[in-house]
């Protein structure tokens, strides 16, 4: 199997940010300001207190345009809604401390022919996710705590990337870093030190008013 470049910095843009009477249009706008992929914070306000969108809303972002979906879901029983969400997206993240048999999950989402991602809270230690190392396509560290956009990025996540590139590297694996929560171009441009690869921003693409030049600044670019 061909190794992902992981050098090649994504940027995601988290559609809970966008305006939701306007969905298509805002992420027609975010794909041709340079967008890599799209961002689908699903919560259920179970496993977080508050409840965003589901499946419907993925299947219409899905058809707007040519970008891969990538679709978190903070929900606890992902297990039981997957079947839904498979069919609109091309990555779907769970959380380690959902309420399911993780490992038999991520199988689940890979034999389907997505990718499969694992994502922990701030306060989860990364050895939970290390069992699963092998079995993921994705890393996603959240950089606040799921429920919100807008929030203040924590800087001691810093060090789950670090741990993450870490494992990667000694075990010879191969799964994307991606992070995620108060994101702008300064945090991006830490994270990506530290060794992620893709970049989840909201408030940091859909509450600006130049897109193209926001996205470019998450790279590390000049706009
Ligand atoms: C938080 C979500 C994030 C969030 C990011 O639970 O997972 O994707 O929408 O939004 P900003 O970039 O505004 O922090
Ligand atoms: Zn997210």
């Amino acid at each position: 199997m061909k190794r992902p470049d992981f050098t090649r910095t994504l940027i995601a843009p988290s559609v809970l940010a966008a305006d939701f009477a306007n969905v298509g249009a805002e992420c027609r706008a975010a794909a041709e300001a340079g967008a890599d992929w799209l961002h689908l914070d699903v919560m259920d306000g179970h496993f977080v207190d508050n409840i965003s969108f589901g499946s419907g809303i993925c299947e219409a972002v899905d058809k707007v345009t040519d970008l891969p979906s990538d679709v978190h879901l903070m929900i606890t029983r992902p297990d039981h809604y997957l079947a839904r969400f498979l069919p609109f997206a091309s990555n779907i993240t769970i959380h380690v401390e959902a309420d399911c048999n993780v490992g038999a999950t991520l199988a689940r989402i890979r034999e389907a022919g997505c990718g499969a991602g694992i994502s922990l809270r701030p306060g989860t230690s990364f050895r939970l996710i290390e069992p699963y190392l092998d079995q993921i396509d994705l890393v996603l560290i959240m950089t606040v705590e799921p429920g919100f956009g807008g929030q203040a990025f924590m800087p001691e996540m810093l060090q789950k990337i670090q741990a993450a590139a870490a494992a990667r590297s000694e075990r010879e694996l191969a799964y994307h870093i991606e992070v995620d929560g108060g994101i702008y171009a300064e945090q991006a441009r830490i994270c990506i030190e530290a060794g992620a690869n893709i970049i989840v921003s909201g408030t940091g693409v859909f509450g600006q008013p130049d897109r193209r030049t926001a996205i470019a600044a998450l790279r590390g670019g000049e706009g």
